[in-house]
């Protein structure tokens, strides 16, 4: 990885897509009642948009429909699973705010939702698009064979869950009074960020409908990446301010809170980025040049400054 590695096409193409995200987004957490609702309260509602509509980068929407491109895979099929997997992240960050946990009030340069709303409204929000995402998935206006949504639905249920990305929160907790190992500090991460990103990269292989030695190559893509992502994310923690990042910063280390860097220091952090840059293209070099885009997400993720 060259340290002067031009990402900002790829930002550009990254940002586009977040409107096309956040236009379905929109739509899918309208107030008009699903067939089965009763109603949708309109502050549940309001809390819900808040938490979902605020910006965000959108990247695992992108990989997913990204992956789901490299086997020509229905565009509008992928892009609602992209969706649900944002609502799932999007939940994540919510919770993740809340006075219990890493007690946060910026999120993407704006309140968190307890801020905004109350606790109970952040925790109730967040229930709400844990639960939709998988409506979203399973329902018969995502067109796909009704084996890939269930195919779907399970694996994203294991990525978010108690093996996933929930799990890796809990442990993540633990992690400010114990002293984690560096592998364990790698399991962590690989559970609690690395589940979703790795998802996002499977999705695109379960929609294709992907022999099984592609889908765990892409998988194992997202793996690579999922730790580099979150090792940026503990880099810039460290590196960036508040205004840039849209949330707080210098909390991993006020809370005491185990990390690479806060383990290796900033250099080594930086080397390990690009040797994870260097794994995820050897990974994705027998999809040649239809995996442009994904190599240079890549990049993107391991030099962003946001
Ligand atoms: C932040 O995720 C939480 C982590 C897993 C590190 P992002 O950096 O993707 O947040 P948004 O969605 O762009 O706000
Ligand atoms: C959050 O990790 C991971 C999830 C929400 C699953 P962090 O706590 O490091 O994320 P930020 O820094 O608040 O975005
Ligand atoms: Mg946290
Ligand atoms: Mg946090
Ligand atoms: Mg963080």
């Amino acid at each position: 990885m060259k340290n002067d590695h031009d990402i900002s096409g790829f930002e550009q193409q990254l940002t586009a897509h977040a409107v096309t995200v956040e236009q379905l987004l929109i739509r899918l957490l309208d107030e008009r009642p699903r067939l089965g609702e009763v109603t949708r309260p309109p502050r549940l509602m309001a809390a819900i948009r808040h938490g979902a509509l605020n910006g965000g980068k959108r990247l695992r929407p992108f990989l997913v429909t990204e992956t789901a491109r490299l086997y020509d895979a229905d565009p509008a099929a992928a892009l609602r699973v992209a969706a649900a997997l944002e609502c799932i992240h999007c939940y994540s960050l919510v919770h993740d705010d809340l006075p219990a946990m890493d007690d946060d009030d910026m999120r993407r340069g704006m309140p968190t939702v307890h801020k905004a709303y109350d606790e109970a409204a952040a925790i109730l929000a967040g229930d709400g698009l844990l639960t939709y995402a998988f409506d979203i998935i399973a329902c018969d206006e995502t067109e796909l064979p009704v084996k890939t949504r269930l195919d779907l639905v399970a694996s994203l249920a294991r990525a978010a869950g108690i093996g996933g990305m929930v799990g890796g929160q809990a442990l993540d907790l633990m992690a400010e009074t114990a002293s984690p190992s560096e592998a364990e500090i790698i399991t962590l991460q690989a559970m609690k960020t690395g589940a979703l990103i790795r998802f996002a990269c499977e999705a695109g292989a379960i929609i294709g409908n992907a022999s099984e030695q592609e889908r765990e190559r892409l998988a194992e893509f997202g793996s690579a990446i999922g730790l580099a992502f979150q090792l940026a994310d503990d880099l810039l923690d460290v590196t960036a301010d508040a205004a840039t990042m849209g949330k707080a910063t210098g909390k991993d280390a006020a809370a005491g809170k185990a990390t690479l860097v806060s383990l290796h220091g900033v250099d080594w952090t930086r080397q390990q980025l690009a040797g994870l840059v260097a794994q995820a293209e050897d990974l994705l070099a027998p999809f040649g040049e239809k995996a442009q885009t994904l190599k240079e997400a890549a990049h993107f993720i391991a030099l962003r400054q946001s």
